[in-house]
């Protein structure tokens, strides 16, 4: 069994693993046949975590917040590098230094994604007005005008860099316009979320100083739109957050940087790479690209199937708070879980080959989302930016092509393309 020693399992907490997501999905698929819930090791002082490869099993835990945490101060919903974790100690010991200052309420801070109900039932209903289908409808103009003109912009070129002139313009122009922050700033919010999420990768990381002036530079920006929505309310994401009480009460100062956060990066991340997966999977798959291109009514069908194929989001973790059983195995209080996104939308025992990219695919909902309590807010609006993207790119450029190999983001969190390569004519 060559992938199921403890050195494959050690690989899964680690990045580096993730580059060649063929050996990923090998070590995968060895864990959902020969040990679905597999104890996973950690290096250096990490306590190690349970792998949680099945489709069922990430279901039942996802529903069930009551014993899956998903608590800051417990865990919270990421596993650490051995880098990150040295990093993070390091941060905190700044922002302890700073005591009161911006960095230790960015990092005292909690949003939904790291709660439990009720609280977490509270913060989520402050925005859910935001995202209701009456309003991501009618979003569906603003989208088209917006893509078309980035389209517009690499006409004739012949060849492009994708992420940076396409797949991350899109979702960041929409992100500005629901937080309802000028377009300009987009470059910012834009910057701050690669920092926020790059730190496993060299190419993205910067130093303990920097970082700090970058916590600096977003907490003045929150603080000031949160001031300038208390004074004039209007109906996007940032005037819900400064005005909406819970308990009664404005929320914390942290809290409310926290969820400016998680919007930024939830909101922007996630449906750039699901864009330029996704053109990576049609341009990797001719044949799936051109039945789009003959009927295009099939590409709401083919969103899907590329939010199951990229699994932009890997994993959520969460941590047992009661001794409990999952499968046959007994998860201990305090214990860490990985639920492996990108491994359950390959469940053999759920999809008819699961390893075949297919524009028709019909079957169960993919894991993409997440599941239960926590199911992504903004699933609908990146579905939505995903159909006008597919639908206005294969009608501009139906021949576009990735060439050579992309580059990744080492990051064992997001599946992330940082620089793809793309040739069309038109
Ligand atoms: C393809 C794109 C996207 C993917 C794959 C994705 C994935 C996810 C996943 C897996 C979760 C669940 C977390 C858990 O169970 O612990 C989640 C939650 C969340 N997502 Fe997304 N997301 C996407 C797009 C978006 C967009 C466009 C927005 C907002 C503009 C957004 C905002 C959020 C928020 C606020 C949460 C927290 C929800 C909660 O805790 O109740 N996401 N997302």
């Amino acid at each position: 069994m060559p992938y199921m020693n403890d050195q494959a399992r050690l690989a899964l907490s680690e990045p580096e693993t993730f580059l060649d997501q063929k050996a990923v999905h090998q070590i995968f698929t060895e864990l959902r046949r020969e040990d679905p819930v597999a104890w996973c090791p950690e290096p250096d002082g990490g306590k190690g975590f349970w792998s949680i490869t099945k489709y069922d099993d990430i279901q039942s835990i996802s529903k069930n917040p009551k014993i899956f945490s998903s608590d800051r101060l417990l865990g919270g919903i990421t596993l650490e590098s051995a880098d990150m974790r040295r990093r993070r100690q390091t941060l905190e010991k700044a922002s302890e230094d700073e005591a009161g200052g911006t960095g230790s309420i960015i990092t005292s801070g909690s949003s939904m994604i790291m709660m439990d109900p009720p609280a977490h039932t509270q913060h989520r209903r402050m925005v859910a007005p935001g995202f209701t289908p009456g309003r991501l409808n009618a979003l569906i103009p603003e989208i088209r005008t917006r893509c078309v003109e980035i389209l517009e912009r690499i006409a004739g070129l012949g060849e492009c860099e994708f992420v940076s002139a396409v797949a991350a313009e899109l979702p960041i122009q929409m992100l500005a316009d629901l937080l309802g922050v000028e377009q300009e700033d987009r470059k910012k919010l834009f910057e701050w979320s690669n920092v926020l999420i790059g730190g496993d990768d060299p190419d993205m990381r910067i130093d303990r100083d920097e970082v700090m002036a970058v916590f600096g530079e977003l907490f003045q920006y929150a603080v000031t739109l949160r001031a300038s929505r208390q004074e004039n309310p209007s109906d996007d994401l940032l005037s819900m957050l400064a005005n909406t009480e819970v308990d009664g009460k404005a929320m914390e100062l942290a809290d409310y940087v926290s969820a400016f956060i998680l919007l930024v990066v939830a909101g922007n991340e996630t449906t750039r790479n699901s864009i330029s997966g996704g053109v990576l999977a049609l341009s990797q798959y001719p044949d799936e690209r051109q039945k789009l291109i003959d009927d295009p009514s099939l590409i709401p069908n083919a969103v899907d199937e590329i939010i199951r194929w990229v699994a932009p989001v890997v994993y959520m973790g969460r941590t047992a708070l009661e001794d409990t059983k999952v499968g046959e195995k007994v998860i201990k209080k305090g214990d860490r879980l990985a639920l492996w996104y990108m491994s359950g939308n390959r469940d053999e025992d759920k999809w008819d080959d699961p390893f075949s990219f297919s524009v028709t695919r019909d079957g169960p909902r993919h894991l993409s989302f997440g599941y239960g309590q926590h199911l992504c807010i903004g699933w609908r609006l990146a579905e939505i930016q995903l159909t006008v993207c597919l639908e206005e790119l294969l009608k501009r450029f139906p021949d576009v092509t990735v060439l050579g190999e992309v580059d990744r983001m080492r990051s064992n969190f997001l599946n992330s393309i940082k620089r793809m390569q793309v040739r069309y004519s038109g």
